[in-house]
Formats: structure tokens, C-alpha cells, sequence
């Protein structure tokens, strides 16, 4: 599904330079849930972004799905992204002039033109989220774990097979955290999404098949859980 060859990301700052990533090798095969972890700075984002096709390496290979990403035309990365990857980020990152429903429509309005089709698969994912009765609420009158998962609902709505998060837990208290990663792992099993998942907390983390650490820009190590 995903992998890494020699990646770097050089971040150019001015007159000097960050190397963001130093020679990422990696393999996540389709139906993985892996996590990743490490300390802030050490990468994680910006390897994330990468896989979900939203910024290019500067150096080595990313291919998604056999694509070599970098080499397709912002056009088709855009489509190839809207169709094959959902993404989940840290702030809920929800429309606050729309509702929930409306929320996870937002894909299918920017893709396709009778997005209305899609309103009763929208119903469905909220409603399998425990989202039934906040259908038309607006996302200030829902709590954060609410939120979040109205973000993980628009995430879904492409059916995609890669599902990415961004520490989509970090607003979150410790009870709606482990239920927001018991929905990713659910998925994963049920419909054998590939998860990749960015967290700080071990814990967390732990709930994932295999766990890639991360630190100052390169795989410190792995590991099985
Ligand atoms: N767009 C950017 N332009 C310049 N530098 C950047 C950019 N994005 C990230 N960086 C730098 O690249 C390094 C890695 O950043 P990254 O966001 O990947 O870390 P992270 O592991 O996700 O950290 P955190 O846990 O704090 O989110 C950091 O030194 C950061 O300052
Ligand atoms: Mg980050």
C-alpha cells in the first residue's frame, strides 16, 4: 500500500535549511494499522503528509498504491487523494457555517456535482459514529469527542482505503481518545482500512498492530504490538 524509499524532506527557511526527514525507508501493506510516535519535531507530520499525498519529497521514492505520487500533475494528486486517502487532523478542522451532516458532505460538494446522492451514506457513517441525533447540529453545539468524530465521518465518506490521522486525539479527555482509536481500529478490522495514525501517547499508540518511532527525522524503531 505504502512505501518509502530513502525519503528526505528538506523544509528551504530563508538563507538556511531543515532537514525535516533523513532517509525514511518504509513498508505499511494494505490492512496495516501502524502508528506513529516520537517527539515533537522529530518528523511525524511531515511524513504523513507525504504518504497522504499533501507535499513532495525532496529526495527518494514515495509510492502509494504502486503510484510514484510526486510524478503525477497537481490535478491528478488532487483526485488521487480525494479518492483513495481520508484524513483525520488534530483540530477538528470542521466547517462552523455547516452541520454535521453538511460536515461530512464537504468531499463529495468539492467532487461531484450531485452530491446529494450521497446524503443517506452520509447519514449512515454518522450514524454508525453514535452521530444519529447531531445530524444537523452545527459543530458549537457539540462536544469535542463529537467533533472528532464527525471528522473521522467526512474522512470516510470516499470509502478510501487509506486512512490517515494526525494526532486526531490530542483535544480530545482520555475516555473519548480510546474510543475515537476503538472506531479506527474497528474500521480496520471490518473493513480492512490501512490505518496510519500519528499519536504522543503510548498508550494509544499501542492499540495499533506496529508501532514506527520516529526521531530527529529518521526511524529510531519498530515495533510489533
Ligand atoms: N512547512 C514547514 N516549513 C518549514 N519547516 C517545517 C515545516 N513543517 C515542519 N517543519 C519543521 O520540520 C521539522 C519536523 O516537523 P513535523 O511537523 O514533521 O514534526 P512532528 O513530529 O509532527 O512534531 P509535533 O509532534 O510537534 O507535531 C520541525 O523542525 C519543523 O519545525
Ligand atoms: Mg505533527
Amino acid at each position: 500500500m505504502i512505501k518509502l524509499r530513502n525519503v528526505h524532506k528538506i523544509y528551504p527557511m530563508g538563507g538556511s535549511s531543515i532537514h525535516a526527514l533523513k532517509g525514511i525507508d518504509l513498508k505499511i501493506a494494505k490492512g496495516d494499522f501502524v502508528s506513529i510516535m516520537g517527539p515533537s519535531g522529530s518528523g511525524k507530520s511531515t511524513m504523513l503528509h507525504l504518504i497522504g499525498v499533501l507535499d513532495t519529497q525532496t529526495k527518494g521514492t514515495v509510492l502509494i498504491k504502486d503510484t510514484e505520487v510526486a510524478k503525477l500533475s497537481d490535478e491528478e494528486r488532487t483526485s488521487f487523494r480525494l479518492k483513495e486517502i481520508g484524513f483525520v487532523f488534530q483540530f477538528y478542522s470542521l466547517l462552523p457555517e455547516l452541520t454535521a451532516l453538511e460536515n461530512v458532505l464537504l468531499p463529495k460538494m468539492m467532487s461531484e456535482k450531485n452530491h446529494d446522492d450521497y446524503r443517506s451514506s452520509a447519514k449512515e457513517i454518522l450514524m454508525s459514529l453514535g452521530l444519529g441525533e447531531r445530524l444537523n447540529n452545527y459543530p458549537h453545539q457539540l462536544s469535542g469527542g463529537e467533533q472528532q468524530r464527525v471528522g473521522i465521518a467526512r474522512a470516510l465518506i470516499n470509502s478510501p482505503e487509506l486512512l490517515l490521522a494526525d494526532e486526531p486525539t490530542a483535544s480530545l479527555d482520555s475516555k473519548s481518545a480510546a474510543n475515537v482509536i476503538s472506531i479506527f481500529r474497528k474500521l480496520n478490522e471490518e473493513s480492512k482500512q490501512t490505518v496510519v495514525l500519528i499519536t504522543h501517547e503510548q498508550d494509544l499508540g499501542k492499540m495499533a498492530d506496529r508501532g514506527i518511532f520516529l526521531r530527529d527525522g529518521m526511524i529510531e524503531k519498530e515495533k510489533n504490538f
